[in-house]
């Protein structure tokens, strides 16, 4: 008796405070407090991200269905230039939006450099990464998938299981910590994610689930940095796997479906 009115005393208020909420954004409405800023007016980077931008990153950059943006080492792989062009102009062919008006987006340039430069000024830790070579943001160097099977086997089985299909426990030992539970190689998942998202993801790692950056993935006696060319050589590995996909998306204008089995998936694209 008494639990039940508790909930219903919990849901009248919260409908009260939605209420209130929709309320407050009916045209008309008087508001309180500051004048109401134009959106195109917004310079304010928090403001901004979180807008435009949390609802697929995640707050304040923790990463959410997409990458993770508050990553230092993605951030000092990236720089301003890769982060201003991607937010402008999004990433065909995958959920990321264009946002500058000049591809069609919401955003002035102004807005798109406040995003760029906040990134940097919120997140990155320069720093840490002035005495560290980096590799190359994008690498156009073909990939070969046999190398990169094995370069997988030896940077990313511990997590991954030899196969891309999850770590499995071994002789009853218990799961590595921190393996993954589900198969990368999807086929529709992979269809939905660049080539360069792979990149980027393979480079910076995710600090969020403790997996390492490009530095540290192959650790013991033979322990080195990955090159540019064996994260090129993952990509076309794990890409190789959304090939036969007999429903991938088609980007728009791009012809009959036969094209699929010869043109590159939707979801890929060169780095840049
Ligand atoms: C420390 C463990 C660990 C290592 C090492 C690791 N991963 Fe992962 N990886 C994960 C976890 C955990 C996830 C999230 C999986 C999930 O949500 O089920 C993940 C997800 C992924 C995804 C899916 C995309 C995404 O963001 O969820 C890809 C692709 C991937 N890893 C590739 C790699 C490659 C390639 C390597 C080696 C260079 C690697 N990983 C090394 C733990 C690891
Ligand atoms: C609807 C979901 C969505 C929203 C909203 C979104 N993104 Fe993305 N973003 C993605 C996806 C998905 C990718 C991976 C695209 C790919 O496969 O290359 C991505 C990729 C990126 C990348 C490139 C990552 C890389 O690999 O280098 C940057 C930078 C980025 N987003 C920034 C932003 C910023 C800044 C905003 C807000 C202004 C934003 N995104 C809003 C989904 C979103």
């Amino acid at each position: 008796m008494m639990r039940r009115s508790y909930a219903w005393a919990t849901l009248a208020v919260c409908a009260a405070a939605l209420s209130a909420v929709g309320c407050t954004r009916m045209p008309g409405y008087p508001k309180h407090g500051p004048e109401v800023v134009r959106p195109d007016e917004v310079k304010d980077f928090a403001t901004l991200y979180a807008q435009n931008c949390a609802a697929c990153h995640g707050k304040n950059g923790t990463g959410g269905a997409a990458l993770q943006l508050n990553n230092p080492a993605y951030l000092a792989i990236a720089g301003e230039v890769n982060l201003r062009t991607v937010t402008a102009k999004g990433v065909k062919g995958t959920l990321m939006p264009a946002f500058a008006q000049s591809a069609g987006g919401m955003l002035t340039d102004e807005q798109i450099d406040a995003l760029a430069k906040g990134m940097l000024a919120a997140w990155a830790r320069p720093a840490e990464f002035a005495a560290v070579t980096l590799p190359p943001y994008g690498d156009s160097t073909p990939g070969n998938a046999a190398n990169g099977q094995k370069v997988f086997v030896e940077a990313c089985a511990r997590c991954h299981g030899a196969d891309g299909t999850g770590a499995k426990a071994a002789n009853g030992q218990s799961q590595p910590k921190g393996a993954a539970k589900d198969t990368i190689l999807d086929h529709s998942a992979l269809a939905l994610v660049s080539n360069q998202s792979l990149r980027s993801l393979i480079l910076a790692g995710r600090p969020d689930e403790n997996v390492p950056d490009w530095r540290s993935y192959i650790t013991g006696p033979n322990a080195r940095a990955l090159t540019s060319q064996d994260v090129n050589d993952m990509v076309a590995w794990l890409a190789a796997h959304r090939e036969d996909q007999p429903s991938e998306p088609v980007q728009a204008g791009s012809g009959q479906a036969s094209a699929q089995t010869t043109a590159k998936p939707a979801g890929m694209k060169e780095a840049q």
